[in-house]
């Protein structure tokens, strides 16, 4: 069954190609080494990107008239588009995601980082416990997003609602009341971006001077929204949980012997937020010696790709640095990479650099924890206290 088997990263039982059937009745194509999840990605003509906004649950009608009655649609923009306009939409974002864009961004992030980071350890210090997902990472990618594109005048926690709606109503598995309860969530606001999307400058004022339909420029907003800022919160969480069970890598941080750089790939190798992602055969094909049917859904192991004993020394071991520690596909290949690599990847180092401190002498109190979905990890929480006085062990999870 899908959904839950992500937490058998780690089995070697898996074929290179499985046959899994979901929670609905369908079937996948579940491909776990990283050889045949890059041939995938690398071949956009056999395995399209169409079905990668797909809702895993399909909609009653229920959910589909709340949508509708919020006039939402989704024609393929960026991640789900196999079309001719593809490519300029994807330029267009790509230029106001520019690295030398991203770059000058750092400083007044790790300035806003370090102030959080010492209110945090004066809680800490005072004996109070301290969610660093609520406290830490879950705003950060918004207002470093906020900054590069114009976005509607939106509350922070309007935005995160909405997108976290979104990747449950199209990731989870869910029961029909909890779709029209989501699509109502996701319909509010798209509403607010198609309003944003007629008027709005920056990025939305290029697509339409670009000639694109209005509908294009709301769903390029709806997927950088979601993806451009949930995914990374995402991942500053996971691997914050996960650095706190690893003292010696922040011992080596601390003295200079390991490099953030290199934390941050190993963090994306084996805590990625996004776990699977999705493909769709456009001819009969075989993979790996798997016969693929035209049609078939094939589901991407990328969680489990970066694992895979032929590109990486020590699959399971958190070591930065060491021999296949980059060749993870936490951001995919080919012509659908994330555009935002460099973005996410800025802003995990600022976190690691001014926040891997925190985690010394600190007990985990409530390790993150995900809810079933098919791709995103979506945690909820990570809470640490500190460790009892004489404690010098450094984080325990
Ligand atoms: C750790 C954080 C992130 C991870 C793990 C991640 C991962 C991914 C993955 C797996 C894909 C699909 C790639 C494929 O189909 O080959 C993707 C696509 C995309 N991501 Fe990210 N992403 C992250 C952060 C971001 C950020 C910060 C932005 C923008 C602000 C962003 C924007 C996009 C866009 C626009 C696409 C679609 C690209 C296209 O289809 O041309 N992502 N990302």
């Amino acid at each position: 069954m899908l959904f839950r088997s992500w937490a058998q990263v780690t089995d070697p039982a898996w074929p290179d190609v499985a046959r899994v059937p979901d929670h609905v009745g369908g079937t996948h194509l579940l491909v776990t080494r990283h050889a045949l999840v890059r041939q995938v990605l690398a071949d956009p003509v056999t395995y399209r990107p169409d079905n990668a906004l797909d809702a895993v649950t399909p909609m009653p009608a229920t959910a589909l008239r709340v949508l509708a009655g919020h006039r939402f649609r989704l024609p393929p923009t960026l991640a789900n588009n196999s079309g001719a306009n593809h490519p300029q939409i994807r330029a267009i974002v790509a230029d106001a995601l520019h690295p030398a864009r991203v770059a000058a961004q750092q400083p007044w992030l790790t300035t806003l980082v370090r102030d959080r980071v010492a209110q945090i350890g004066a809680t800490l210090a005072a004996g109070t416990p301290v969610d660093l997902y609520a406290d830490l990472a879950a705003d950060l990618p918004l207002l470093v997003l906020a900054r590069l594109v114009e976005l509607p005048d939106a509350p922070v926690d309007a935005v995160k609602e909405f997108a976290r709606a979104a990747l449950e109503l199209f990731w989870a598995p869910l029961d029909p009341d909890r779709q029209v309860a989501l699509a109502a969530e996701v319909g509010r606001f798209h509403r607010v971006l198609r309003d944003f999307a007629a008027t709005g400058g920056g990025l939305a004022a290029e697509l339409r001077a670009a000639g694109h339909a209005p509908d294009v420029v709301v769903g390029a907003l709806f997927f950088l929204l979601v993806a451009g800022q949930e995914t990374t919160s995402q991942f500053l969480t996971l691997l914050l949980h996960r650095l706190a069970g690893e003292p010696t890598v922040r011992a080596g941080l601390r003295t200079g012997e390991v490099a953030v750089a290199d934390v941050v790939e190993e963090g994306l190798r084996l805590e990625p937020p996004i776990v699977t992602w999705r493909r769709v055969a456009a001819t009969d094909t075989t993979l790996g010696g798997t016969a693929v049917p035209a049609g078939s859904s094939l589901v991407l192991w990328l969680g489990r790709a970066g694992r895979d004993p032929a590109v990486v020394e020590s699959p399971d071991e958190f070591r930065p640095g060491q021999r296949g520690s980059r060749r993870h596909l936490a951001f995919g290949a080919g012509a659908h990479r994330c555009v935002g690599d460099v973005l996410a990847r800025m802003e995990a180092a600022v976190v690691v650099a001014e926040a891997a401190p925190l985690l010394d002498g600190v007990t985990v109190v409530r390790p993150p924890w995900c809810p079933d979905n098919l791709t995103f990890r979506m945690p909820d929480a990570f809470v640490i206290a500190p460790a009892r006085a004489s404690s010098t062990e450094g984080a325990r999870s």
